[in-house]
């Protein structure tokens, strides 16, 4: 099973940017605990975060033939991409969202996620144990292939 891990915009500052909301887990301490537990399923991961809308459509198109899976965390995109629902309606490969945060108690303009009807399960506010039941989730779908 190859799964990509796609991150958005400030989820590079986990561990600094406001911790009372995000807790103090670092995005790299996400990686390895996903990466060991990976290791485990014997899937092969890719994990990327970028602050940039382009760069993860590039990610979601590049996604048929060489990933099985992926985890999704678009961070603010989540609520506003067209684009990034678009790329993934194109590209048709199933994907888990995944929300450290509990966005539907947090700000009116948090709630509405575009691409959570596309998804196979939307985990939120779980921290980064979201990541690893999306690693489950994806696993259980696709039959650990
Ligand atoms: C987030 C929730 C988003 O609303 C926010 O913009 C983020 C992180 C989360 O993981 O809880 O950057 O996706």
């Amino acid at each position: 099973m190859r799964v990509t891990v796609l991150n958005g915009p400030n989820l590079n500052l986990l561990g600094t940017r406001e911790p009372a909301i995000y807790g103090t887990t670092t995005l790299p301490e996400i990686e390895a605990m996903l990466r060991a537990e990976a290791a485990r399923l014997g899937a092969i991961i890719r994990f990327v975060q970028s602050n940039h809308e382009g760069t993860l459509i590039d990610e979601i198109q590049a996604l048929p033939g060489t990933a099985d899976g992926l985890i999704l965390n678009a961070a603010a995109y989540s609520h506003s991409s067209l684009a990034i629902r678009d790329a993934l309606l194109a590209v048709q490969v199933p994907f888990v969202e995944v929300h450290l945060t509990d966005v539907a108690t947090r700000e009116e303009a948090r709630r509405r996620l575009l691409f959570a009807d596309l998804a196979l399960e939307v985990i939120t506010g779980k921290g980064p144990q979201g990541y690893l039941l999306g690693l489950a989730a994806l696993s259980r779908h696709l039959g650990g292939r």
